[in-house]
């Protein structure tokens, strides 16, 4: 049966009672119930409701006589593949799925489980935001489940789901969870909707334009995947979760993996003669990784650079790859960010990083500069040199000036890094690094073009290869691209029991 399929049947067979209005409405617009939805997400049966008969304590605006069991948000806990996990999910048939005091409270409560136990906790959002009716008492809610949000970050995975409206201050607890995933057409995202836009600035915009599952994957970044509907969203969020531990303490599972013939002759194949022909990097991870296993993260977002859950020999990793095929693989802000975020959260929960390279340095220009590129690309230096988790590094081809620092390089705590022949360590490319130093003896040469070419192959032929770097122990051995597979699993099984003490201090100071 195809997602699509599950979908139909779930909204037809929930049609079926009759008399359902509200219910109706949230099939009619392609949106299981928030019910569904959990049933969905936990194993067959293994859900315990908490909460089920609370109600809010209004009494403005009519609210006395309008009181729901439950007050718009289911709340509880239960297995995912036999994992325990906490949920609560909005129930947009009551209110709106608007967050009252004692809904907070509700979403609160799992929260508070959750840490104490050490499971992570899933939220399935579908609301109109603060209960209206509520005032300060529904501000004072969201402000408590942020909180929450901040004391468990790093401690146990916390994922949201967005799954209908999510406007206003609302969109802040998901931005401070791990990972974040929108529902394509039914939900969205935004701080200011469409009117106050067009009051403030003008601009006419709709809700989808403006914080829709395609401008949140393409254009923010905000979320990190998109689903095409509530059913195929809960499927990422499982699959997901599969790379995760429970919590910080853990590492996670790994799946039953026999050793086999691990060489990958396609590798060999993969980067093309020419150093200025893009190739694609995902079939390299695609030659390393155990088949099928690589689920990408923000895939439309800076994709010069490409990050994912991947498993090597059953094990759970985490990869930050450049990516030749866009902007040949710059780093830029986007990228730096993206890269950055992945690795910590990596690190936060235990999954060792791999890191690919072919990276002919920084992006240059102004829009860059003034973007902050100084301070962005120091996010992904400083998040790389703060982990603790093993860390592997292949570089593919090429490893250009402070890129080949900032790439897991040796120097900021790398574990073990490999390069293919072909590989190309040094501060810039050869026609560049000819163009300044043999400035003077290009300009008084009889044919300047000529010198430049023959000291541009001088300097190639010096360090346009790996070997300077693995004369040095930068790079730990030159490997064939056909056994990198077989030198990870070796290498992340070596690493396992890796343990790094930090120095003491309160958090680091990570340059936001
Ligand atoms: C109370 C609400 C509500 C809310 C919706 N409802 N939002 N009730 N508080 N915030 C109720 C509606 O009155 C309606 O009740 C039912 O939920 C369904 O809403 P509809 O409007 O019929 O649904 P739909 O057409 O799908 O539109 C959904 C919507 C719209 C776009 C979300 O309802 C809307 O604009 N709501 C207001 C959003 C908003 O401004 N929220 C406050 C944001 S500020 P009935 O009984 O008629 O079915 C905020 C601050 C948070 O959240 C700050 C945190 C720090």
């Amino acid at each position: 049966m195809t997602n699509q399929e599950i979908l139909n049947e779930k909204l037809n067979a929930s049609r079926l009672g009759g008399g359902q209005s509200r219910i109706d409405r949230q099939h009619e617009k392609g949106k299981l119930t928030a019910h569904e939805r959990v049933h969905l997400l936990m194993d067959d049966g293994s859900f315990e409701e908490i909460g089920a008969l609370v109600t809010h304590r209004t009494s403005d605006f009519g609210m006395a006589d309008q009181v729901f069991p439950g007050d718009g948000v289911v709340t509880g806990y239960g297995t995912v593949d036999g994992r325990l996990v906490y949920v609560f999910a909005q129930d947009f048939t009551v209110f709106g799925g608007s967050l009252s005091e004692t809904h907070a409270e509700k979403i609160c409560k799992v929260m508070d489980m959750a840490l104490k136990v050490g499971a992570p906790l899933i939220g399935l959002n579908d609301s109109g935001g603060a209960r209206i009716q509520e005032g300060v008492r529904s501000l004072g809610g969201y402000a408590d489940i942020f909180y929450r949000n901040v004391q468990a970050s790093g401690v146990i995975p916390q994922l949201s789901a967005i799954m209908g409206p999510c406007a206003g201050g609302a969109v802040y607890s998901p931005a401070l969870t791990d990972f974040t995933i929108m529902v394509e057409d039914t939900s969205y995202m935004f701080v200011t909707g469409p009117n106050v836009v067009k009051t403030v600035t003008n601009e006419t915009v709709t809700s989808e334009e403006l914080g829709g599952a395609s401008a949140h994957s393409t254009k923010s970044g905000v979320t990190h995947l998109t689903a095409a509907n509530d059913v195929i969203c809960i499927q990422k969020l499982k699959r997901l979760l599969s790379y995760l531990p429970q919590n910080c303490e853990e590492t996670p599972a790994a799946l039953p993996y026999q050793l086999g013939e691990e060489v990958r002759e396609q590798l060999e194949s993969v980067v093309p003669a020419s150093a200025n022909q893009p190739y694609d990097m995902r079939d390299v991870i695609a030659g390393v990784i155990d088949e099928s296993s690589f689920l990408e993260i923000q895939p439309d977002y800076a994709d010069n650079i490409v990050v994912g859950f991947a498993r090597i020999a059953g094990r759970s990793i985490g990869i930050v790859a450049n990516q030749p095929m866009s902007l040949a693989g710059v780093l830029d802000v986007n990228s730096s960010k993206k890269a950055a975020r992945f690795t910590r959260t990596c690190d936060c929960f235990n999954v060792p990083l791999l890191v690919l390279v072919d990276v002919p340095g920084f992006l240059p220009g102004t829009d860059q500069e003034w973007n902050g590129i100084i301070t962005n690309g120091a996010k992904l230096l400083y998040a790389l040199s703060e982990a603790t988790v093993p860390r592997v590094t292949v570089i593919t081809r090429k490893a250009y000036g402070g890129a080949y620092d900032v790439m897991n390089s040796k120097h900021i705590g790398a574990d073990m890094n490999f390069a293919w022949p072909g590989a190309e360590i040094a501060v810039m490319g050869a026609k560049g690094a000819s163009e300044i130093i043999f400035r003077n003896e290009i300009k008084k040469a009889a044919d300047p073009a000529a010198k430049l070419a023959e000291k541009e192959r001088e300097y190639a032929d010096t360090f346009a290869n790996p070997y300077r770097a693995a004369q040095r122990g930068f790079v730990d051995e030159v490997i064939y691209p056909k056994d990198t597979r077989r030198k990870l699993i070796r290498a992340f099984a070596m690493l396992e029991n890796k343990v790094v003490d930090r120095p003491r201090r309160k958090h680091g100071n990570v340059p936001l």
